[in-house]
């Protein structure tokens, strides 16, 4: 499969192919100038079950705004230009390897066999470090569950570990004082402010509870030190694993100094263990690329029922109507109005289109267009300048030409529609003959009549007419009008024969017997 944001919605059906629906995402490595001090090996913890969230998916893959828990992280890490990026993978390794390949193919997958804890996972990045050479002088741990951390909040942690790298700090955590820290490793201070240990939440004393200050989960450490300490850590706690944590008791009982860095920001670094934190987090993050999108001139008139994905491309003077959903790589132009209710996977809109309760994916639709209300767009549609897509219409894999209209309840598949073409009301487009697929080729101008079926494969040429009801099987040659329907043939008093006595009958004979005032 190739590189996609999506791995849940299937948008990557026809990524890669470098063609107009080519909608592929890959996160880059590092920024051309990096702000940060050093270039350190980012390793990232990503093995553990994620029991609490009760799910098949590998816990880092679940995803908020369309990329997974473990792409926003290495996002966040990326821009730090890490010299390597190495992830902690075990359980349900497949997926996981799978998906790092899609998103970012130069991080290094290490095999955590058993998740014997956070300790024991650092210790196995640190062997597999050393045997292919990737071993940095520091290194920095992150969580694949904390989707909400910023390349920022990373530059701060490292900076404040170079200043107490020169203090000859072994170890740098990054913490965050919370009002409600249960759950979280709990940051116990030394009189002299530095770090002395940090106790698990399920470890804690009552006193050790009620310190508000907790470990995030995310550390700077001098590489020799940690090796050392990561041989003497023991599972002498709560859950029988190895705690990373402990390492930094271990540092202060030899000596060595571990420095808080504070985070400015409580939520960034909100680790997501449940479905409840997920959803959390899930709005946290859509509150966050709102404001993004608000401040760089989209009007969205409600930002909680907005959802906006980390890929999509707005442009100043777009309007968003409440219950609009934008997944994937979309792109939306200039004076673009979108929604209500409407949902946009990896699609492309043109300046001042209008979209109303639509659902479309993989779709690009050009200026001026009009689609809906209540209108699907299918993979490969591409609708030209001023195109129209009314109501109840469907299409799939066609192109339709500038300002052609399809404007009531029709399906249109496997076609190419030419400039200023209508389609009349319930027009099908018959492109399946029960084993293949076949094309329907419309030329300019055409008025094709209300009800006509079109049986592909077939062409109808430039300026040609269709009657209203048709079967169409055959060519249709420019300029022509084709009828293809049964002639009408009128029986006359059908009804007083044989519906006798209905209000039909009644009807009738009023009709014919009674002068009306239209007659005189
Ligand atoms: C951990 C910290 C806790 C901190 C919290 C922040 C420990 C012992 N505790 O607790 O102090 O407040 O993070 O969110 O470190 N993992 C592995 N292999 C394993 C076990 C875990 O790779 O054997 C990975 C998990 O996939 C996860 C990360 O390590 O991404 C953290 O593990 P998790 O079980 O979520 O730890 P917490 O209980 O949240
Ligand atoms: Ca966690």
């Amino acid at each position: 499969m190739l590189a996609t944001w999506m791995p849940h919605i299937g948008a990557s059906r026809r990524a890669g192919d470098g063609g107009l629906f080519d909608r592929r995402r890959i996160i880059t490595l590092g920024h051309v100038t990096s702000r940060a001090a050093t270039r350190p090996a980012v390793v990232i913890l990503a093995a553990g079950e994620g029991t609490r969230m009760r799910s098949s998916t590998p816990k880092v893959l679940h995803a908020i705004a369309g990329r997974s828990m473990l792409g926003h992280v290495i996002e966040a890490a990326s821009g730090l230009e890490p010299e390597h990026v190495i992830v902690v993978v075990g359980h349900g390794r497949e997926q996981v390897i799978e998906h790092l390949a899609e998103i970012a193919p130069w991080a290094i997958p290490v095999v955590q066999q058993e998740q014997r804890g956070t300790g024991h996972a650092l210790r196995v990045a640190l062997e597999a470090m050393s045997e292919r050479n990737l071993v940095t002088s520091e290194i920095l741990v992150l969580s694949g569950d904390t989707p909400l951390l910023t390349e920022n909040t990373l530059l701060g942690l490292m900076a404040d570990a170079a200043d107490a790298g020169r203090g000859s700090a072994a170890a740098t955590v990054l913490t965050v004082r919370l009002n409600d820290p249960s759950g979280y490793g709990r940051v116990m201070r030394a009189a002299d402010g530095t770090v002395a240990r940090i106790v698990e939440d399920r470890d804690a004393s009552a006193d050790e509870a009620a310190v508000d200050e907790i470990n995030t989960g995310m550390y700077v450490f001098q590489t020799e030190p940690l090796r050392t300490m990561l041989g003497r850590i023991g599972t002498n706690n709560a859950q029988g694993e190895e705690y990373l944590t402990e390492v930094v008791a271990l540092m202060c009982q030899d000596g060595l100094v571990v420095r808080a860095s504070q985070a400015g920001n409580a939520d960034e670094v909100m680790g997501v263990n449940d479905r409840a934190q997920l959803a959390q987090a899930a709005a946290a993050l859509r509150d966050r690329i709102n404001g993004d999108w608000l401040r760089a001139g989209v009007w969205i008139l409600d930002p909680t029922s907005t959802w906006i994905d980390v890929d999509v491309d707005l442009a100043p003077d777009v309007t968003l109507l409440p219950g609009t959903c934008l997944r994937g790589p979309t792109s939306i132009a200039t004076g673009a109005r979108v929604g209500p209710g409407t949902t946009l996977i990896s699609c492309e809109v043109g300046e001042r289109s209008e979209l109303i309760h639509t659902w479309a994916e993989l779709a690009v639709i050009g200026s001026d267009c009009s689609v809906g209300p209540f209108t699907y767009l299918r993979p490969g549609t591409q609708l030209g300048d001023g195109a129209k897509a009314g109501a109840y219409v469907e299409i799939k894999n066609s192109t339709i030409g500038p300002d052609a209209k399809v404007p009531h309840l029709s399906y249109v598949g496997d076609a190419e529609v030419g400039e200023g073409t209508n389609i009349g009301a319930a027009t099908v487009f018959v492109n399946y003959d029960g084993v293949a697929k076949h094309r329907t080729v419309i030329g300019r101008q055409v008025r094709i009549g209300s009800d006509t079926m079109l049986v592909a494969p077939v062409t109808v040429g430039d300026g040609a007419y269709t009657a209203a009801g048709s079967v169409i099987t055959e060519d249709v040659p420019p300029g022509a009008m084709a009828v293809a329907r049964g002639k009408q043939r009128n029986v006359p008093g059908w009804v007083a024969r044989r519906r006798a006595g209905t209000a039909s009958a009644e009807a009738a004979e009023q009709a014919t017997t009674e002068p009306t005032g239209r007659d005189a």
